[in-house]
């Protein structure tokens, strides 16, 4: 701008001519620059071709900015896929590889292009020295006319070449020049308007709320609804889960189930429920379930150590005395035998799974066996597993070895029983009804009838094209 005569410490901060027409500037472009002048810029109401060459300015290096965000943003995206993918959770999915570019591609291509186009907007902006509060050129009355049909060239004082006077006379001497001007400095305050920091303030304690906010809705334990201008079926007259009730004389707001019904679509067969024959029912099943020959000396001892066991399977306070109570010995051992009640009724137990058994039900038995008893019992079933052997290493005193599952009274034991002792355990393990489900505890007991038989079995029992690979298999 021009001096402001009431304010004669005002810097000069450069020179500036005016032209008319493009050629004029175009020629003193060159002329400033043959001088050695690089602290210079142009204004032109439009864009003029070859004014970058005049002036010697150097093509910007945005695209290579671009570029290499661009590559960044590309690689990012291929690197968070593929460490996701591979590295942290390598699953499977329909047999499909777990990297391959095609199916990556979206991504990577979504972030090369974000990244450069945050690259272009915020690059730009950087590079022009963006935002800029205000400009000393716009101060000049004439530079208004920058947007309309004047051509301005400007040289500032920050140039090494710059001398007030040989610059001057160098401006006066340029072909079609109009007028040459000195630019001052801006005058005003570089302080940033008190209105704008009052509104910045407010807005900033105004952006704390959302995650105050959130804050408290994280923390809040009020079982009442937060803001809630619908509130629909949130008032009304119901009973809530836990809470007392005034209709029923029980004051329970939450309804038992009625002793002796099923609920529609909750029917279990009972015997597939509990391994139990129902009186009324037995005649009928009688036909089904083949009976087995009684073995001659399998058969006196299991009768004997079920009797015993059935006792405190049956009720289930046994937990609750004190172990001391119980002897050692009542694992079915021959002393144990003895104190055994042959009047408690024999519970009617179903003597082969009522399930349909076939090598999907013994492979998921087998599953289910490793993962649920073999820890006990042993893979193969000979009461050996691995927090038995741990425990008896450690001399743990309280510890009951598990029970071998090749003990004879157990071969000769029915279907049921075994079932019984998963799902409600017996006196030292505890049941198993909670982890696992009704079919699946049928299928551990096919399984286990299956370890059974991997000692009873007999040669004649394997099938004539089993037994050839055998012998194959065996020369
Ligand atoms: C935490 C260890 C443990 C696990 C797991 C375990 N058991 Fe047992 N099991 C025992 C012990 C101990 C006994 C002997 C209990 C006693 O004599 O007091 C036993 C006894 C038995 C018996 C003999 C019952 C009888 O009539 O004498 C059978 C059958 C049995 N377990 C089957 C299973 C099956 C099937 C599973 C898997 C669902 C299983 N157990 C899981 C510890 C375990």
């Amino acid at each position: 701008m021009a001096q402001d005569p009431n304010n004669p410490d005002q810097k000069l901060i450069g020179l500036m001519a005016q032209f008319d027409d493009p050629d004029s500037l175009l020629a003193a472009c060159e002329k400033v620059r043959k001088a050695g002048y690089t602290n210079t810029d142009a204004y032109t109401p439009f864009p003029l071709h070859g004014i970058d060459d005049a002036l010697g300015i150097k093509p910007t290096i945005l695209p290579w900015i671009v570029l290499a965000l661009g590559l960044m943003g590309g690689s990012a995206g291929l690197a968070l896929q593929y460490i996701t993918n591979v590295e942290f959770y390598p699953f499977i999915i329909s047999a499909k590889p777990l990297f391959s570019l095609p199916a990556n591609i979206p991504v990577i291509f979504e972030l090369t292009i974000l990244h450069a186009a945050i690259a272009v907007f915020l690059g730009m902006l950087l590079l022009n020295r963006m935002p800029t509060f205000s400009n000393p050129l716009f101060r000049v009355p004439e530079f208004a006319r920058a947007t309309d049909d004047k051509f301005f060239l400007t040289v500032g004082v920050a140039d090494e070449k710059f001398k007030p006077k040989k610059t001057r006379e160098l401006f006066d001497s340029f072909i079609g020049q109009t007028a040459v001007i000195e630019v001052f400095d801006d005058p005003s305050s570089n302080e940033i308007p008190k209105v704008f920091k009052f509104v910045g303030i407010g807005v900033s304690v105004l952006a704390l709320i959302p995650p105050l906010l959130l804050w408290r809705a994280y923390n809040d334990t009020a079982t009442v609804p937060r803001i809630n201008p619908i509130r629909d079926m949130d008032v009304q007259l119901r009973g809530d889960t836990q809470t007392v009730s005034h209709v029923f004389a029980d004051g329970r707001t939450m309804r038992p189930r009625i002793a002796g019904t099923v609920a529609r679509g909750e029917y279990v067969d009972p015997i597939l429920l509990t391994g139990i024959v129902p009186e009324m029912d037995q005649q009928n099943v009688a036909f089904l379930q083949e009976e087995e020959p009684p073995k001659e000396e399998g058969e006196k001892p299991a009768e004997e150590a079920n009797a015993e066991e059935d006792k405190p399977a049956e009720e289930p306070a046994a937990e609750e005395k004190p172990m001391e109570e119980k002897p050692a010995e009542d694992k079915p051992t021959e002393e144990a035998a003895a104190p055994a009640q042959p009047e408690e009724p024999e519970p009617n137990w179903v003597k082969i799974a009522p399930i349909e058994i076939n090598m999907a039900t013994l492979e998921r038995g087998r599953n289910r066996y490793n993962i649920y008893c073999s820890v006990c019992h042993g893979l193969a079933g000979d009461g050996d597993g691995l927090v038995s052997q741990r425990a008896l290493q450690r001399q743990e005193p309280t510890w009951v070895p598990p029970t071998n599952l090749h003990t004879d009274y157990l071969l000769t034991q029915p279907d049921g029983k075994i079932y019984n002792t998963i799902t409600n355990g017996i006196r030292k393990m505890k049941g198993y009804a909670d982890q696992i489900p009704t079919e699946d505890r049928w299928a551990i007991v096919t399984y286990v009838r299956a370890l059974q038989k991997t000692r009873t079995g007999t040669p004649a029992e394997i099938p004539a094209v089993e037994m050839k690979e055998l012998e194959i298999k065996g020369q």
